[in-house]
């Protein structure tokens, strides 16, 4: 089966390739950068590259059609200079832009191949309903009423969500990732959320009862994987078996990675420092539960927990343990 995958090089986009590869899928990676393009070809001859940019139609209908694949998968986001939660919307917008213009002219190339199936990178943590319980299953709603800094990024993943699940004649999957952790994201040697916490620039803020779900990537890759195989179109959670407040992972975190305990402080200097976005996701957000992915994609995520995924993070400075 020939998979074509758009973000190909990223954090989700590299383990992901590594298991089609290995898994004896067609595949065509996509990226913005002839050298990243060589690069892909010389660790995997067998991939086809193709070079093209998301927000370019033109392109992009091009290179889906001349590669005619059978899925395609959307894994284009475009935060590595995300520098905190103060500007939500305006940190995302070029990532909003590629669920939305991007998920359209994707979505026409498919039409126009004749792909049968895709598949697109969504979110489901924060962006959940924030009353009732602290776990949301895809049959609780999305939050109606996000603050105010996180809206135009809320507005693009209904936009994706809507388009792939409601494209005529094809099959439409979209997986919201939980919080990704792992090489190449913000959690992660020398990632962004580690060096602020080592640096104690990550602290609790309130009560911090915001529930996080983590995804290592390489979960987040095998359950795509699973879903490109099986599973009807729809929306699936894609995070671990463990939910966790704020004052319990990132104590945990900050141990993990030897550093010294976060400090708390409360929510008005919380506001000062992350905004309302940063204060909503320390004291408010809820977690998501993973339990129809298992069940309908036949996935089970490797890394169960992020307390065992925080410890394999391979910190330089993770605590060795003691010989005597
Ligand atoms: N996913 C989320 O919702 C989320 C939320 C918060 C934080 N984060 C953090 O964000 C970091 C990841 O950063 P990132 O989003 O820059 O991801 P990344 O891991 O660098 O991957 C981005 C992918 O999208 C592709 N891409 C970006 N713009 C494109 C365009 N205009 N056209 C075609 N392809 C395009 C890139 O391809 P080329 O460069 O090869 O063209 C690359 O393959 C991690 O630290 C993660 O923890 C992610």
């Amino acid at each position: 089966m020939k998979v074509f995958v758009a973000g190909a090089t990223g954090a989700v986009g590299k383990p992901l390739l590594a298991r089609l590869v290995s898994t004896g899928y067609d595949v065509v990676a996509m990226t913005r950068s002839p050298d990243k393009a060589q690069a892909v070809h010389d660790l995997y001859p067998g991939v086809v590259t193709v070079v093209a940019d998301g927000l370019d139609r033109k392109a992009i209908i091009d290179a889906v059609m001349r590669t005619r694949p059978e899925v395609i998968v959307h894994q284009m986001t475009a935060l590595a200079k995300l520098t905190g939660l103060k500007h939500f919307d305006d940190d995302f917008e070029l990532t909003n832009q590629l669920r939305t213009t991007g998920t359209d002219y994707l979505l026409e190339a498919a039409r126009a191949a004749g792909a049968r199936r895709i598949i697109a990178q969504s979110y489901g943590n924060w962006n959940y309903e924030r009353v009732g319980g602290p776990i949301k299953t895809e049959d609780d709603a999305l939050d109606a009423n996000p603050p105010s800094s996180m809206r135009r990024t809320m507005a693009a993943i209904r936009y994706v969500e809507s388009k792939v699940l409601g494209a005529a004649g094809i099959e439409g999957v979209a997986l919201r990732y939980g919080s990704l952790y792992g090489p190449g994201t913000s959690i992660a040697a020398g990632g962004a959320i580690v060096e602020a916490i080592r640096k104690r620039q990550f602290p609790v803020v309130g009560n911090g009862a915001g529930v996080w779900s983590f995804a290592h990537v390489a979960d987040v890759a095998s359950a795509t994987v699973a879903a490109i195989e099986r599973g009807a179109p729809g929306v699936y959670n894609v995070c671990d078996d463990e939910p966790a407040p704020v004052s319990v992972w990132l104590p945990e975190l900050a141990r993990a990675i030897g550093a010294k305990p976060p400090w708390r402080v409360p929510v008005w200097l919380g506001r000062l420092f992350a905004g309302e976005a940063g204060v909503s996701m320390m004291t408010r957000i809820r977690g998501a539960s993973n339990a129809k992915a298992k069940r309908e994609l036949g996935w089970q995520p490797e890394y169960a927990t992020w307390r065992d995924g925080f410890l394999r993070l391979e910190l330089p400075l993770q605590p060795q343990p003691q010989l005597v």
